[in-house]
């Protein structure tokens, strides 16, 4: 893997810095978004907030800004909260142990060991989706009916086989092979490098499953059903849409201004009726929970 990795990995600027903050900006904008939508946008905030002091400092307003278009908005207040809470416990230093790291608000397990390993170089290990996928192949098979490690499990089997001094590449290298070569539903084995030693690749040959078998079909149906299951409902009639709908659209209007709940709910769909206004009503108080918008009787604002 790591041989691999020294040759096949993705040049990819959070890689390229020993910046902790920018780092963690990157770990943060990395948790729901894909890698290509990721890179401009993390270069623009980095210009727009190049410190964690600049970021803390932010009207949370404009780091809201900031981060439209990557989506799930509230991670942009979360991601301020840390940097605040930085300043304060810290001195602005960001913390080098996964212990400290955990006890920010609004970061798990999973970020702190990226902190922890990617901008101090501990050696720590640490599961994302892609390494859980990965490992749960390598090590205990085809992750299918169900998985056989929770996530304790995974954990403690990712610490086990983490090589002596090697937990930065290592880490980064089970990334790049999730996301390029042991995908979710089409696993390139004939392109892997662990394939000698992958158990799910062992599975899928001693039940000539590999490369068209009915084990293969059933990883491509679950990936499948997953994709159908996300667009079944149209996104454009979610919740997480309108809620992206209402930052946008605030955005747009003078700081500070507020807008009543009846002038939103026009702005969001050109049919809306007082009908709707409990609808819209639970949909601003979920963003007010998240610190993304500022409600009283005159309406609202980002905050
Ligand atoms: N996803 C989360 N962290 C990542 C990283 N450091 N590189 C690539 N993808 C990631
Ligand atoms: Fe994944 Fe196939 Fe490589 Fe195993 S051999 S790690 S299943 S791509």
């Amino acid at each position: 893997l790591l041989h691999w990795y020294a040759h096949e990995q993705r040049v990819l600027p959070w890689r390229a810095t020993s910046d902790p903050y920018a780092i963690l900006v990157s770990e943060i904008m990395l948790q729901q978004t894909q890698v290509e939508r990721v890179l401009p946008k993390y270069q623009q905030f980095l210009r727009a907030f190049p410190t964690l002091a600049d970021l803390a400092a932010a009207p949370t307003a404009d780091v809201i800004s900031a981060w439209v278009p990557l989506g799930y908005n509230r991670r942009a207040v979360s991601l301020q909260s840390i940097a605040r809470q930085v300043l304060a416990q810290y001195a602005g230093r960001i913390p080098n142990t996964i212990e400290e790291l955990l006890q920010l608000k609004g970061i798990g397990r999973y970020t702190a060991g990226a902190i922890a390993c990617f901008a101090y170089h501990k050696q720590v290990a640490t599961v994302d989706t892609n390494i859980r996928r990965v490992l749960h192949r390598i090590f205990l098979g085809l992750e299918y009916p169900e998985p056989k490690f929770n996530d304790t499990q995974m954990l403690g089997l990712a610490e086990r086989v983490l090589p002596a001094g090697e937990a930065y590449n290592w880490n980064q290298a089970l990334m790049d092979l999730g996301a390029t070569i042991c995908t979710s539903g089409n696993p390139l084995c004939t392109q892997c490098p662990l394939q000698q030693s992958c158990h799910a690749f062992t599975e899928m040959s001693q039940h000539s499953l590999f490369p068209s078998g009915s084990v293969l079909r059933q990883l491509r149906k679950v990936a499948e059903k997953k994709t159908s299951y996300q667009t079944s409902q149209p996104f454009t009639s979610t919740n997480r849409y309108f809620r992206g709908r209402i930052i946008d659209f605030l955005r747009t209007i003078p700081s500070g201004q507020r807008v009543a709940l009846p002038t939103l709910g026009s702005q969001l769909k050109s049919t809306f009726s007082d009908e709707e206004l409990p609808w819209l009503r639970g949909i601003v108080d979920g963003l007010v929970k998240d610190g993304l918008l500022n409600c009283t009787e005159e309406g609202v604002r980002l905050p």
